[in-house]
């Protein structure tokens, strides 16, 4: 089945070459800035705005849009337009590591290198970005996004919609709230509450003086 891309983002850039080496038709891509875009990137016609996904019916659909929040929007946005979660591709790089079977959900973007121990669940809609390590028992909700060299340790909970930049690390069993985003290089030791950003070595709540 041919794939609809949505979102010409960095993300959509690198997803591109994963599909053509599985041998996937590549339908095109949606954005709403379309107007402004070149007639196709990377070989892949822009085809018109979010709405049009009506105008294929028959196609898988994959969300390439950087930012956790702004996937479920446009998630929220398809389900309106009769897109249900069984429409959805999900892609994961030949060279991902999951010898333990670990489930992952509909819309997902594994990237190269990514591993997965055991016992790990990997919601809807989430990005792992190259060379991302979750172990054993971690539950990564829908639409979180675990940017490249990302390590969580065993139990880690991360919430829907939540962001970890390049190569944070996260202590065993701690858990990050929906929406919170933890700044590249950091080094996360106790939980950060729902929607607070966090950053450093070891990570504080950014914006607040001790
Ligand atoms: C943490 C982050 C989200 C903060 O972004 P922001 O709210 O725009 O913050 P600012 O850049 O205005 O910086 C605010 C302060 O936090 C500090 N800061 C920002 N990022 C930091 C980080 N990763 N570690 C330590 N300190 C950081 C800044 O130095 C600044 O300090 P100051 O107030 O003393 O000058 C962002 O810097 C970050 O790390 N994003 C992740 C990037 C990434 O990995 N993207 C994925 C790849 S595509």
């Amino acid at each position: 089945m041919a794939v609809l891309l949505v979102g010409a983002s960095g993300l959509f850039r690198e997803v591109v070459p994963v599909l053509r080496e599985a041998n996937r038709e590549l339908l095109g891509v949606l954005d709403d800035r379309h107007a402004a875009l070149p007639r196709t990137i990377d070989g892949v016609p822009v085809l018109g705005g979010i709405d049009d996904v009506a105008l294929s019916p028959d196609a898988e659909v994959l969300v390439c849009v950087g930012s956790g929040l702004a996937r479920a929007a446009i998630v929220e946005r398809m389900s309106r337009a009769g897109v249900d979660s069984s429409r959805y591709a999900t892609v994961i790089d030949p060279s991902v590591r999951n010898p333990g079977g670990c489930p992952v959900g509909e819309g997902s973007i594994l990237l190269a290198n990514v591993s997965l121990t055991a016992d790990a669940v990997i919601g809807a809609h989430v990005v792992a970005m190259p060379q991302v390590t979750i172990t054993h028992d971690c539950l990564v909700e829908d639409f979180a996004t675990l940017a490249s060299g990302v390590s969580l340790g065993g139990g880690v909970r991360i919430g829907r919609g939540a962001t970890l930049g390049m190569n944070a690390s996260v202590h065993p069993g701690r858990v990050l709230g929906a929406g919170a985003s933890v700044g590249m290089g950091a080094v996360v030791l106790a939980d950060v509450p729902e929607g607070q950003t966090w950053a450093g070595v070891p990570a504080r709540q950014l914006g607040v003086t001790a």
